[in-house]
């Protein structure tokens, strides 16, 4: 059975102490959120923060934490960066990989987010690895070949078992902060694309136990029927995640 999860990137927005009460707002009466090992939350917040919030879940099962980025490279002088190493050693679990800000911002490629997540299959971290489609693509109806190739050109040269690890989060770039989210539709039918691709490559029991979230403008309004999709597990939430009530109902959502 593959996991549902609601994961919370959190970009570079807040403060300390706002990114605590976040936590602790979300996390009130944790048990009505009913979480168990199948159905986790992740927060991804700013890398100077993560030992915080680190510390504010420990003792609580099933919610998780994610860097948003991690160095391609395992140590060195590397003026800025930050290792998966560094990332384990302080408790964290998922790190983002490839998200569409970073790829277009940063000029990640996929040989450099090739390097990254088998930097973090090293460190026992799990990649978040993200992909979708610009407006151009999608108006042009090329998206399917376009996600098929950034999948082809990163994600397909993990082995099985790395593969395994990974969390994909299909987000359309145009759907990203815009307010304009996928239909349920829309999106149920790339993340069933992406499945027939890693069956295609892989194998269908793998194939089948992949989680894949969906992410761009998911909202406390619009959950409930993007997750009712077959093939949607769960979201990459980014400015939803930043409001504890309407992060509380995405979770409840699912
Ligand atoms: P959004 O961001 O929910 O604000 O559209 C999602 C993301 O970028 O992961």
């Amino acid at each position: 059975m593959r996991k549902k999860i609601i994961a919370g990137n959190w970009k570079m927005h807040l403060n300390k102490a706002e990114a605590i009460e976040l936590v602790e707002s979300v996390l009130v009466g944790s048990k009505d959120l009913d979480l168990d090992e199948n159905k986790i939350v992740v927060f991804s917040p700013s890398f100077v923060y993560l030992d915080t919030i680190v510390s504010k879940i420990a003792s609580l099962s099933n919610v998780f934490v994610a860097a948003q980025n991690c160095s391609e490279y395992e140590q060195g002088a590397y003026t800025g960066e930050v290792a998966a190493k560094m990332l384990q050693n302080v408790g964290v679990q998922f790190v983002i990989v490839g998200h569409s800000e970073r790829r277009q911002y940063f000029n990640e490629t996929n040989i450099v987010l090739h390097q990254k997540m088998k930097q973090a299959f090293v460190h026992k971290l799990q990649p978040i690895f993200c992909c979708g489609e610009p407006l151009e693509i999608r108006e042009n109806q090329e998206h399917f070949l376009f996600i098929q190739q950034q999948l082809e050109n990163c994600l397909f040269l993990l082995s099985e078992e790395e593969l395994l690890q990974t969390v994909i989060a299909y987000e359309p770039i145009w759907a990203i902060g815009t307010g304009k989210t996928a239909t349920p539709e829309q999106a149920q039918e790339v993340h069933h694309f992406i499945r027939k691709c890693i069956a295609e490559n892989y194998n269908a029991t793998i194939a089948d136990q992949i989680s894949i979230l969906y992410g761009g403008s998911v909202n406390a309004q619009n959950a409930a029927q993007l997750f009712s999709q077959a093939d949607i597990d769960g979201g990459l939430v980014g400015g939803a995640s930043l409001k504890a009530q309407d992060f509380r109902t995405i979770i409840l959502s699912i």
